[in-house]
């Protein structure tokens, strides 16, 4: 398994292209959950140096905080609360572009300003979502989800 991760320059679908097979290769060398979901977060952060990338994970009916780069953050999320919550509730990616119009939304840090969370599902269940932020309105779109999910797809609890 490489340790070091090539940074690619270009559109943000070359910039995935790039960097999902580098996952897969990262992911699939390694069992333990934790070590995986660390290199996750740590791959993404370096490639798009996005505000705060994170994991939190379902434990006891509650989103607990997981590996994640950026800023502290809130340690637990109930179902359906903010942005995470309603992910988990509805078991779909939710894309935010303005936090502030999002009801609900839990605002960790006043500096994020737009915001996408991916479920995380194993068998027909929520186990967990990836959470990222950027300080820039309007940040994340289809391509972001298209590419995140196929992620988060690699992951097996
Ligand atoms: N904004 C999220 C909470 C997590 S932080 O952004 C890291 C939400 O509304 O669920």
């Amino acid at each position: 398994m490489a340790e070091d991760l090539q940074i690619k320059l270009g559109t943000k679908e070359e910039q995935y292209q790039s960097l999902l097979p580098q996952i897969k290769g990262l992911v699939h060398g390694e069992i333990d959950l934790i070590a995986n979901l660390a290199n996750v977060v740590a791959a993404l952060k370096e490639q798009f140096g996005w505000f705060w990338v994170g994991f939190y994970l379902v434990k006891n009916n509650e989103l607990v905080l997981g590996p994640f780069q950026g800023p502290v953050a809130c340690t637990r999320i109930k179902k359906g609360r903010g942005v995470c919550g309603a992910c988990w509730e509805k078991a779909e990616t939710i894309i935010v572009p303005d936090v502030e119009k999002f009801p609900g939304h839990i605002a960790c840090s006043s500096l994020s300003k737009s915001e996408i969370v991916i479920p995380i599902l194993q068998n027909n269940e929520v186990v967990g979502v990836l959470d990222v932020d950027s300080d820039s309105f309007n940040h994340f779109d289809e391509i972001d989800q298209l590419y995140l999910e196929q992620i988060v797809s690699m992951l097996h609890f």
